[in-house]
């Protein structure tokens, strides 16, 4: 991790400090830890509907579903803007399209591409589970996507795309597999835009889970309890899945799917470096009939059919070296890559989880803003 602002490594520890209560909160059987900690966040960070000079801010609801919209001005000479959608990280479970850190990264792209962004407030873990929160992004980009809706908000129907980061990557990443195979959908998306997006739960042994199991912000047991959490699965597994007990090799269940997240092949040896894979011989078969949900393309956007892959649109994928999920993202582009679609990898060697959303004061890290210039300029010239 490389800060680069004085007060911000105090304000990632302080945060992190939160995670490591909530896990005690939960162990006293207060409250379920997630609601404590989205509490915390929330309070500290939520902001109300605002308007600028240059972008207009509304809450509103999609067909149901919450939405903040971020309204950026029509560029001189043109009758349209760009549309995109957005949906905000935190584990399924955590922060809220209307806390600072997602409020200021939707607007600065909605102000700097003259874009209408539509940042998604799905419903979040506890009070629902997979998959209902992909059923709510759904349900938002579909109404958002309909011909009086774009007008209203003067929006090009040709050049709309979705984005995510982190669990936010995960859902935009499986609702363009949702979008693609749905034949009625018009208009098409145009591009996907995942920053450093979870796409897997079958191997928790990638060269980035062995290398950053412990980096803070998302130790791999902390990921690994928010997959456990999004299914409504039991914490008594996570142990186990950290060693890959769900996907030894006597699950014949997760057989066929291994090859399609196999890092020895789809991962360069200069990733790859000297770790070795995990793959136990004999496991845990109870976890995968507990939680057939982790062998489900639409959580696991990496292990989908060949045939969907390569109907997917033009995509970018921000990865970052010390963070869990690289592996991830370099295994996603890598499988796209061989379907045939147009991949931009963006990698940062100083990038850590979440460094998008850590721009401003006092949490400002140099890399936060290089990411997010990193992407906005990539929208701005694909989108
Ligand atoms: C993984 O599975 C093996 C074989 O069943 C078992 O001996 C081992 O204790 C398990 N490890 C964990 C951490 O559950
Ligand atoms: C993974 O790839 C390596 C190298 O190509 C190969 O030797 C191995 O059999 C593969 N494993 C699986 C499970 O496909």
């Amino acid at each position: 991790m490389s800060p680069g602002g004085g007060g911000g490594e105090r304000q990632v520890f302080l945060w992190l400090r939160f995670v490591y209560q909530s896990d005690l909160i939960h162990y006293l059987g207060l409250s379920h830890h997630l609601i404590a900690l989205n509490f915390i966040i929330i309070t500290f960070g939520k902001k109300g509907a605002w308007s600028s000079a240059h972008v207009k801010v509304t809450d509103t609801d999609f067909d149901g579903v919450e939405v903040r919209v971020f309204e950026g001005s029509l560029k001189p000479g043109e009758s349209l803007k760009r549309g995109l959608v957005f949906i905000h990280g935190g584990g399924w479970a955590l922060a809220s399209a209307r806390i600072r850190y997602y409020d200021e990264l939707c607007a600065a792209v909605a102000e700097e591409l003259n874009a209408v962004v539509v940042s998604i407030e799905y419903r979040l873990v506890p009070k629902v589970y997979f998959p209902e929160q992909i059923h709510d992004i759904a349900r938002a980009t579909k109404y958002f996507l309909q011909p009086k809706v774009l007008q209203k908000y003067m929006v090009d129907p040709a050049r709309i795309g979705i984005s995510g980061d982190s669990a936010g990557g995960n859902l935009a990443a499986a609702l363009g597999q949702q979008f693609v195979q749905d034949a009625n959908l018009k208009p098409k998306i145009k591009l996907q835009a995942l920053i450093y997006p979870v796409l897997q739960a079958l191997d928790f042994n990638t060269p980035s889970y062995q290398q950053n199991s412990h980096t803070p912000i998302l130790p791999r047991y902390v990921m690994v309890k928010y997959w456990v959490d999004y299914f409504k699965g039991n914490y008594d597994f996570v142990q186990a899945m950290i060693v890959n007990n769900h996907t030894s090799l006597d699950v014949e269940e997760a057989a066929a799917l291994r090859a399609r997240l196999n890092w020895t092949s789809l991962l360069p040896a200069s990733i790859t470096k000297h770790y070795k894979p995990v793959v136990p011989t004999t496991g845990n078969a109870r976890i995968i009939q507990e939680i057939p949900q982790l062998l489900d393309a639409r959580s696991a956007p990496l292990i989908a059919d060949q045939e969907v892959l390569q109907l997917l649109p033009k995509t970018y994928i921000l990865t970052c070296e010390h963070d869990v999920l690289r592996d991830d993202g370099l295994m996603y582009a890598k499988r796209l890559e061989s379907a045939g679609v147009d991949v931009t990898l963006d990698h940062f060697e100083d990038g850590f989880h979440g460094c998008m959303i850590f721009t401003s004061w006092p949490t400002d890290f140099s890399v936060g803003i290089r990411t997010r210039n990193s992407f906005i300029k990539w929208l701005d010239q694909n989108l």
